[in-house]
């Protein structure tokens, strides 16, 4: 059994006070869950949050280096991240792929490094409009994820978490239908069975992202691949954030 795990990516939302306030307002909305909770804040906030001691709520960062340490500007490193709480870290969001020119060899770089520390990625993978209307999801999405994953050995692919976010469906208000998510997150499951193994694919847990909201997430979860979702506008307040990880009351 995959347990189910809901992360928030705030984006460039959210000062330290502001932050404070929704985790503390989270931790008590959310304590009686079996879902895994994470919130992945601004790298400003980290710190603050760190000493809240959440028990619940996990945190993670939306990106990280992909260098150890070192004379690189304005860069955060894995270690940095270990240091405020973190357990996660988005690496690959579409955001980053598509305004920041991140590549797949870089994100694989990062997943890496990330692994090697122990912090547990996040990978986000997903097609664009135009390759949507091309019929290229699939092998776009495939592409992305042996190239996510390239030389990530089997004991620590495991840890990953992959967030299916087709772009086109992301702060749109537009959601994949649940059948087409379901039927994508398929796709990337067997392309892990290919990479690894089917028992490994099995244990891997894939999230769906784009437009998630109180109201569609029951049907979303009720899919048998979904395990999950990353969730971006509906996780800057408590109550909905809430009511999403309480999909199934
Ligand atoms: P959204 O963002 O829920 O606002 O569509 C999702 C994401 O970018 O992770």
């Amino acid at each position: 059994m995959r347990k189910p795990i809901i992360a928030g990516n705030w984006k460039m939302n959210k000062t330290v006070s502001e932050a404070i306030e929704l985790c503390r307002n989270l931790e008590r909305a959310v304590h009686d869950s079996d879902v895994e909770v994470v919130v992945c804040p601004p790298f400003t906030a980290l710190s603050a949050l760190c000493a809240l001691g959440m028990k619940k709520v996990k945190l993670g960062a939306q990106n990280m280096s992909n260098m150890e340490k070192g004379a690189f500007t304005g860069e955060v490193s894995v270690v940095m991240l270990q240091d405020v709480c973190c357990n996660y870290v988005i690496i690959g969001h579409s955001e980053r792929r598509q305004i920041f020119n991140e590549t797949d060899q870089l994100i694989n770089q990062k997943a890496h490094l990330a692994l090697k520390y122990g912090l547990k990625p996040i990978i986000c993978v997903g097609e664009t409009l135009v390759q949507r209307r091309a019929n290229e999801t699939e092998k776009v999405v495939i592409n992305q994820i042996k190239a996510a994953f390239h030389e990530i050995p089997q004991d620590r692919a495991v840890n990953v978490v992959v967030a299916y976010e087709p772009i086109w469906a992301i702060g749109t208000g537009e959601t994949a239908s649940a059948e087409e998510a379901n039927s994508v997150i398929g796709t990337i499951r067997k392309t892990l069975a290919q990479i690894y193994d089917s028992k490994t694919a099995n244990q891997m847990r894939i999230q769906y992202g784009g437009s998630v909201k109180p109201e569609n997430i029951k049907e979303l979860m009720a899919q048998p691949e979904i395990d999950g979702a990353l969730v971006g506008g509906a996780s800057l307040n408590a109550e909905d954030f809430s009511a999403i990880v309480h999909y199934n009351e």
